[in-house]
């Protein structure tokens, strides 16, 4: 709450300007129609964060239903209002240019993209260029069996996978239509293609609880890292968030029934914590966008599957990039767009704020900006 409230500090001043002096953000000249022309600058923001790291949802589509991210019901978009492959590679690459090092593919579900691979495959000239230093997706894992080696081939080395529970039942349950075996052979395919997994938990009241420590078991056991993220208050959904609720501290405390837990330096740039498990030696990574606060170092931005700019996770405030980027072939308006975006990053999420009423803090869904 504090650091939410801080106002602009001298040292970020000095921070802002360091970082536009900085000697490795030097501008390489880049071929233009055969011209020679200075590659545009790096993206900071005004509180000196470099955009080092883009989340691009390919589809609002989902084979999942998981009840605290999706009415039972949801109308998808018509697909004239998402971005093609094409849009979404220029897009994607408008940001690698301005310093994006890293590229999460995320949904609703990325794999019910038709042809994803195609934008993943030609995503991968920036892994090889050395422009990208990772590319990944998020996914619920139900088609991994499919498609886990190809990822590989195109340079994937570590995806995130949603469970929740390990629970069969459960998980029909809690998704609406999953069916878990199908994931965990998905997790097998991705493991026998030499991809690395993190598996990403919402913890849920009443509903998996008890699982907290045989997930993380499960996770460490095949050499899987595991995180357990709050609930968060996006997209109106079939019943209320609060009857969801838990606070990670009381997951914490769970945990620390089995293990003990040291915290770690590991850091991500992003709202979560990580902790290691001396009986596993596997980390437990805590995310808490609820009751905590980590816009300081917040070096990320999100663009939906219709082309909009998301800043910040918790704020309403947009740039639509679809218009500029379909108005022309050439990426001037793209990059013009997207700058004057960034000028807008703002400080910090208004989550907090937001808790003390029943509304969602943010009315589009997860499955839109993909987490
Ligand atoms: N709150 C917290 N996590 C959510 N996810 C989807 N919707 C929500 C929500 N409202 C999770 C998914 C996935 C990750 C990308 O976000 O389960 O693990
Ligand atoms: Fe699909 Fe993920 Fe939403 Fe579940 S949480 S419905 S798997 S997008």
């Amino acid at each position: 709450m504090k650091q939410y409230q801080r106002v602009v500090s001298a040292l970020d001043r000095s921070a802002y300007i360091g970082l536009m002096l900085r000697t490795d953000f030097a501008t390489p000249e880049v071929e233009l129609n055969g011209l020679a022309a200075p590659a545009k600058p790096p993206l900071v923001d005004p509180f000196g964060r470099a955009i080092r790291y883009l989340r691009v949802s390919v589809t609002d589509r989902c084979d999942f239903r998981c009840v605290y991210c999706m009415a039972e019901d949801m109308a998808f978009l018509p697909k004239r209002d998402l971005l093609t492959l094409e849009e979404l590679d220029r897009l994607c690459s408008a940001f690698i240019s301005r310093g994006t090092r890293k590229l999460r593919i995320t949904g609703g579900e990325p794999l019910m993209r038709r042809d994803v691979m195609t934008l993943f495959g030609q995503l991968s000239r920036h892994l090889q260029s050395g422009a990208l230093e990772e590319l990944t997706l998020t996914t619920n894992g139900s088609q991994l069996v499919k498609y886990a080696k190809q990822l590989a081939d195109c340079g994937i080395r570590r995806i995130n996978v949603s469970v929740d529970t390990l629970d069969p039942a459960k998980f029909r349950f809690l998704t609406r239509r999953g069916d878990l075996a199908r994931v965990l052979e998905g997790i097998d395919a991705a493991q026998d293609a030499g991809l690395a997994i993190k598996i990403n938990a919402v913890a849920l009241k009443d509903v998996n609880e008890d699982e907290f420590i045989s997930l993380t078991e499960w996770a460490h056991g095949r050499g899987m890292d595991i995180t357990f993220i709050e609930v968060m208050p996006l997209g109106e959904i079939d019943g209320q968030r609060v009857d969801q609720y838990i606070p990670l501290t009381q997951v914490c405390a769970k945990l620390s029934e089995r293990f003990r837990l040291e915290p770690t330096a590991y850091a991500t740039g992003g709202p979560a914590r990580y902790m290691r498990a001396q009986e596993t030696g596997g980390r437990i990574g805590l995310i808490t966008p609820l009751t905590h606060n980590f816009c300081e170092s917040c070096n990320r931005v999100r663009v939906t599957c219709t082309g909009t700019l998301f800043m910040c996770l918790g704020q309403e405030d947009a740039a639509d990039l679809r218009t500029p980027l379909r108005a022309s072939e050439g990426d001037e308006l793209l990059h013009a767009a997207i700058e004057e975006a960034i000028a807008r990053k703002p400080r910090g999420h208004d989550f907090i704020i937001d808790r003390t009423t029943q509304m969602p803090a943010v009315s589009r869904h997860m499955s839109m900006t993909g987490g």
